[in-house]
């Protein structure tokens, strides 16, 4: 009787394991191609300020009224300090950046960079089907340090 309820709680496991995968990969949620662009538009648009490593740093002195403002860091352990989900990046991104110049790029280009950023921060990997801000809220952006 003990033997049999333990291989039965083993097979509910087992089957619990495989509910949370298959929740999982609802959530990944972008394509290589988008997080690709996204990483030439984050050359070209955001490390200036957030640095080539992403580690971010003060803004430079060609951004004048901006000039010595902290750049929070977009990957790393204080990644994005006060944003929790990838919809947020993106909103984030959108209206305030880049900061010299909000909302100069495409919504395809901050969705591209927002897949880029997701990606280099491990918090979903591409599933080959173009990102959509509705999976986007799904993706959280965990805070472990705090
Ligand atoms: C001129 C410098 C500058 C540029 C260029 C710039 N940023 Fe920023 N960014 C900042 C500064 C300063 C902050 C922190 C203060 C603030 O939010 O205004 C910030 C904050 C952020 C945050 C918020 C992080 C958090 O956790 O609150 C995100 C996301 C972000 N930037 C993304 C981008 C992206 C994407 C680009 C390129 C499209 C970009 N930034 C370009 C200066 C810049």
């Amino acid at each position: 009787m003990r033997a049999k309820s333990a291989s039965r709680s083993a097979a509910l496991q087992g089957v619990l394991a495989l509910v949370l995968l298959t929740a999982g990969a609802t959530a990944l949620a972008y394509t290589e191609s988008q997080a690709n662009n996204g990483r030439l538009l984050y050359l070209d648009h955001c490390a200036a300020c957030h640095g080539r490593d992403l580690r971010g740093g003060p803004v430079p002195a060609q951004f004048s009224e901006h000039a010595g403002d902290h750049a929070f860091a977009l990957a790393g352990p204080d990644r994005l300090p006060g944003l929790f989900s990838a919809m947020q990046v993106l909103a984030y991104a959108r209206t305030a950046m880049p900061q010299q110049q909000p909302d100069s790029l495409t919504t395809e280009e901050y969705l591209e960079l927002t897949a880029f950023l997701v990606k280099v921060n491990g918090l979903a990997a591409p599933n080959g089907a173009p990102v959509t801000t509705e999976e986007l809220t799904k993706i959280s952006v965990p805070h472990p340090a705090r």
